[in-house]
């Protein structure tokens, strides 16, 4: 069977909803290189979505889930708790820059985010969020009403739950300062929302899907502001960014403020389902006991898989390492840029979380997601996995693990010019 005989039976048995990127089919996984069932070899600039930073099938890791799996895999936190959990819970307090941090466990982004705005509302005994246009949340019903990108996610799955409201994400490069976000805010105040009636304001400090925007520097310190003035709780969704992505354990380091709440997953536990919200204390303990949590939630093997994450990224170094392949990928695509001025039209980057925005004839305005898609297609054919996202689908974004070897960086990097090439 090949990659496409597998891809016509997936189309019997899965929906389609459940979509591909590529069909390419996996038979082998090691750090930065992934193999596929024909033995096909390909250089992963995903990460699995931003998961596995810390390389696929990480020895350490793996034996870490195997020596947990030899002593038990699953008793539900709620009903027959273990320690893994309760070392990681401490672990995450002292690494979030929140003093007084507590945390819980539960199994994917989107329950995490659904679980930071229950607390949320519980804490603050008010119902109103504030998220941004081209935020992404998770799929779950909550969580698309707080996405803020109408195609795949939003369109035809409405009606959405009430008192959510979105506002412009500030994004210089299309005309949208921090300044004109901030009105927009104030202007819901005045126009749909009372302050006193906002529980929440949720942001990613990078944005993910909605096109790798960093929020501008001083941004999340007004919101911190604005925040502390009307009793409104801030989380960061840090579910792409976290775990050293972008140079630091928490993109949110970079902007010198304390969220009240963040929301993580992806990276946490190196490819085992596993999620979490940590915050203030006296925020997180707002729910009463039982009114969070879940079957899964904070699973053994997930938990030891994150220790073991965790000390890999400081073994490692893995901070360090994601800035210094920032600087050598950007520094690739620069040269592209100024071979290809009329199709790129911006390099963007927090340390390996890495963007080029595709438009046409250098304009912002003319988004080139047609572009972007074969891009994706070609680099698959000449054995390069690479991802798109943006609200108008015309970012290419580079997720490399953090352990990528140097060597296979560079034959990534010339794979990726060599599809450009074959296409503009
Ligand atoms: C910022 C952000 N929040 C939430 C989610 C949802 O996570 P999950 O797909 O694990 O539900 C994602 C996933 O891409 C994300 O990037």
């Amino acid at each position: 069977m090949n990659n496409l005989e597998w891809q016509q039976r997936k189309e019997k048995a899965i929906a389609r909803g459940q979509g591909t990127m590529a069909p390419v089919y996996v038979a082998k996984a090691l750090n930065s290189e992934v193999w596929d069932i024909t033995g096909k070899r390909y250089i992963d600039f995903s990460s699995g979505i931003a998961v596995v930073n810390t390389g696929h099938s990480h020895p350490k890791i793996q034996q870490a889930v195997i020596n947990q799996v030899n002593n038990f895999s699953h008793t539900c936190l709620m009903v027959s708790p273990y320690d893994e959990a309760v070392l990681l819970a401490e672990r995450l307090n002292a690494a979030v820059p929140i003093k007084n941090a507590k945390s819980i466990f539960v199994t994917t982004g989107a329950e995490a985010v659904e679980n930071a705005i229950k607390i949320a509302r519980a804490h603050t005994k008010r119902s109103g969020i504030i998220a941004f246009h081209g935020g992404f949340h998770g799929r779950t019903n909550l969580t698309m009403g707080l996405t803020g990108k109408v195609a795949p996610y939003k369109a035809g799955f409405g009606p959405f739950p009430a008192d959510i409201y979105h506002v412009p994400f500030p994004i210089d490069y299309h005309g949208i300062t921090a300044e004109h976000s901030l009105a927009a805010i104030d202007n819901l105040f005045h126009a749909d929302i009372e302050p006193e009636r906002v529980a929440a304001i949720i942001i990613e400090p990078v944005q993910g899907e909605g096109g790798f925007y960093p929020v501008p520097q001083g941004f999340l310190k007004q919101l911190r502001d604005l925040c502390d003035k009307h009793g409104i709780v801030l989380i960061c969704d840090e579910i792409q960014t976290g775990f050293a992505r972008t140079g630091k354990m928490f993109a949110s380091e970079y902007h010198g403020i304390e969220p009240d709440l963040i929301t993580m997953a992806k990276g946490l536990a190196g490819g085992f389902p596993l999620a979490a919200v940590v915050g203030k204390a006296e925020i997180m303990d707002a729910p009463n006991p039982g009114g969070l949590g879940g079957t899964y939630g904070g699973s053994p093997v997930g938990c030891a898989a994150a220790l073991a994450v965790l000390d890999v990224i400081e073994e490692e170094k893995l901070c360090d390492k994601a800035t210094a392949i920032g600087e050598q990928v950007v520094g690739h695509l620069n040269q592209m840029q100024k071979q290809y001025p009329q199709c790129i039209g911006q390099i963007r980057h927090l340390g390996a979380m890495i963007a080029i925005e595709l438009v046409k004839n250098g304009d912002a305005n003319q988004p080139n997601a047609d572009l972007a898609k074969a891009l994706v297609q070609e680099a698959s054919k000449r054995g390069l996995i690479l991802l798109s996202c943006g609200i108008r689908g015309n970012v290419i974004r580079i997720l490399t693990p953090l352990t990528i070897q140097d060597n296979v960086l560079q034959e990534g990097l010339a794979l990726l010019s060599q599809s450009l090439e074959a296409l503009v």
